[in-house]
């Protein structure tokens, strides 16, 4: 016995005539005076199937009973649909199957929800996972990024790359986020932990010679959830050897071009645009800049180098910057809309947004007083203002004000709807990150991308005299539509330099040893100059199927709990389990 001929999105015109089996769920039932109607559903599409007491009086007294989900076989004569009755948005939609028979595999109890829309409760969606899966919307965003990972195989492979997997049972690395920790039975009070990425084994496989490796990887981060955030999530992971920033800029710029023709049929061009971090900084306040739309920072400091105004004056004469940004034909912000704002510049570190509303004619803000009518011309001149505009400054230490006017210039377009255009896919790079960075907090040094990434070779000069906040890094970080779907970097390769490296960041000799002896001795043996990087797949996903949330793409996820509700992880352990391991809870009973 074959289940079924064909599958719910095969049958065409030409097949009128013959005979077909399906197999699949109920999608839809509809009862029109005796006569029963189901969509027949499967993975690949929808087919109609009518039932008619006259064809097949058993056929069409039992479908009847039929229910949403029920999982049937269905044999009949295909059957072109009555002129006027086809269905254009169908890819099956000029036939139907005219039931002979019908089979039911397994009847489906009422449902928790519907399952041809989708619902807003997402938590009820992930602990019936599987039924919202069966949405083509969802299946649809497996497919694609099967797709895409069969596209990164593909092109990987040919560039002589090998694919390599590395521990998930490993050792702590230092990403940046918490780490998710294993108890090990067999070294009591001892602990893995699970990967935040493979960074420092494929360091280490460059050592052993492997020259170009890469991976579709897990990795594990225990930090605070957000919509591009999962704390397992996947990276095409890469790395290879006697290589320079630009081969690895261009093998992923080759690499994106193929993914994106094959999942989307769309050209995208390259090379991608090139922004230093400090441009990226200075003209878009982020460092994963939207460029899908201009309202660029500009910067005032000349305008008002001789302000009267107290908040610019302040901010100058202590080193600090004047900006702002024209938000065009924003001048009807309400003074609801101005609060918010004003609230998000106050939760970025600024005290204040001072703004201008241009409206007939009339500059209206409560800080026009204090310009000059040469101060407003410059003004005037610099932003381009015309009726209708909205300026919206930021006076503060240059961080402060970049990142202030960077978040106000994404939230304005978004109340604006600047960035809506789904065809919009621009790309670029951001170079020339800072090494390290101030940790007010810590009140000391970090690593921003980590720890193993080189200086610039010009500013190694600067770690020797101790100013670490001016040396560049050789990092990169890949963004698209203000989303940064990858990063990377050159890395140290020689012991002395990374032993110097963890002493800036305040690892002591002893710590080093312990932590990081096994890469410090691999230096040691003949290291190869060697760089990579790592695309977040989850978040190249999204974009490339306009998901809202990675959530969307991956097939079991963690809700912004970190809950995977279906299977009702993560879940207590007997006491006997723990004791095997060593462990004792000290979480008080509620
Ligand atoms: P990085 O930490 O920048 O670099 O991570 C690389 C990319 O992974 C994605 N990403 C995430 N996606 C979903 N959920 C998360 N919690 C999450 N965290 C990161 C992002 C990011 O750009 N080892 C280095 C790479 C290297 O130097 O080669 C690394 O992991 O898209
Ligand atoms: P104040 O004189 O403090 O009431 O401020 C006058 C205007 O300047 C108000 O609209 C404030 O929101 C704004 N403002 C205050 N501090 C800053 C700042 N650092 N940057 C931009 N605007 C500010």
């Amino acid at each position: 016995m074959t289940y079924r001929t064909h599958h719910c999105n095969a049958l065409r015109s030409e097949d009128a005539g013959t005979t077909a089996t399906l197999c699949g769920w109920v999608a839809s039932r509809r009862d029109h005076g005796g006569v029963i109607f189901i969509d027949l559903r499967d993975r690949e599409g929808l087919t109609q199937v009518v039932f008619r007491p006259e064809e097949s009086p058993d056929a069409a007294s039992r479908a009847h009973e039929l229910r949403g989900e029920d999982v049937v076989r269905v044999v009949g004569r295909v059957a072109p649909r009555l002129a006027g009755t086809e269905n254009g948005k169908l890819a099956t939609g000029a036939v139907e199957i005219v039931a002979t028979g019908l089979e039911i595999l397994n009847a489906a109890d009422v449902l928790p929800f519907p399952v041809d829309e989708r619902i807003a409760n997402e938590d009820l969606r992930l602990t019936y996972r599987y039924l919202d899966l069966r949405r083509p919307e969802m299946s649809g965003n497996l497919r694609l990024r099967h797709r895409v990972i069969k596209t990164i195989r593909d092109v990987m492979d040919a560039e002589g790359f090998l694919e390599i997997e590395t521990p998930v049972l490993s050792k702590s690395t230092p990403e940046g986020a918490r780490d998710f920790l294993v108890p090990s039975r067999l070294s009591p009070g001892a602990f893995y932990a699970l990967p935040q990425a493979p960074q420092q084994y494929k360091q280490l496989l460059m050592v052993a010679g492997i020259e170009k490796y890469f991976q579709i990887a897990r990795c594990f981060r225990d930090e605070d959830l957000r919509a591009d955030r999962q704390p397992e999530f996947t990276q095409l992971d890469v790395e290879a050897s006697f290589v320079t920033q630009d081969d690895i800029l261009g093998l992923m710029e080759k690499l994106l071009v193929e993914v994106f023709r094959e999942a989307t049929g769309a050209t995208i061009s390259t090379p991608f645009p090139r922004l230093t971090w400090r441009d990226a900084m200075d003209r878009f306040g982020s460092d994963k800049p939207d460029t899908r739309f201009a309202m660029e920072i500009t910067d005032l400091g000349d305008v008002f180098s001789a302000s009267q105004f107290k908040v610019f004056r302040g901010a100058l004469d202590s080193g600090g910057v004047v900006k702002a940004i024209n938000a065009k034909g924003f001048a009807k912000i309400t003074t609801g809309q101005i609060e918010t704002l004003t609230e998000l510049a106050k939760q970025a570190g600024a005290k204040g947004l001072a703004f201008i509303k241009v409206e007939n004619g009339e500059w209206k803000s409560p800080i026009v007083k204090f310009f000059s009518d040469e101060e407003k011309a410059a003004l005037t001149g610099r932003l381009a203002i015309e009726e209708g505009d909205l300026i919206l400054f930021g006076a503060d230490k240059w961080e402060t004000a970049c990142e202030t006017l960077g978040r106000i210039r994404l939230r304005v377009a978004e109340i604006l709807g600047l960035a809506n255009d789904p065809t919009k896919r621009n790309f670029l790079w951001v170079v020339d990150f800072p090494l390290l960075a101030w940790s007010e907090e810590e009140q000391k040094w970090n690593a921003v991308h980590h720890p193993f990434t080189r200086p610039c070779a010009e500013d190694a000069g600067l770690l020797e005299s101790g100013e670490y906040g001016k040396i560049r890094a050789l990092a990169y970080d890949v963004v698209l539509n203000g989303v940064e779907i990858g990063g990377g970097s050159l890395r140290i390769h020689e012991p002395g330099l990374q032993s110097k490296m963890f002493s800036v960041l305040g690892v002591d000799e002893q710590k080093q040893q312990t932590m990081f002896g096994h890469m410090l001795k691999a230096f040691q043996f003949g290291a190869p100059p060697h760089g990579g990087i790592a695309l977040g797949l989850d978040r190249l996903v999204m974009l490339i199927a306009n998901a809202e949330s990675i959530r969307d793409v991956i097939a079991f996820p963690k809700n912004n709990r970190g809950v995977e509700l279906m299977t009702g992880s993560p879940s207590e352990v007997d006491f006997k389990q723990l004791r095997e391991l060593y462990i004792q809870s000290t979480k008080k009973p509620a």
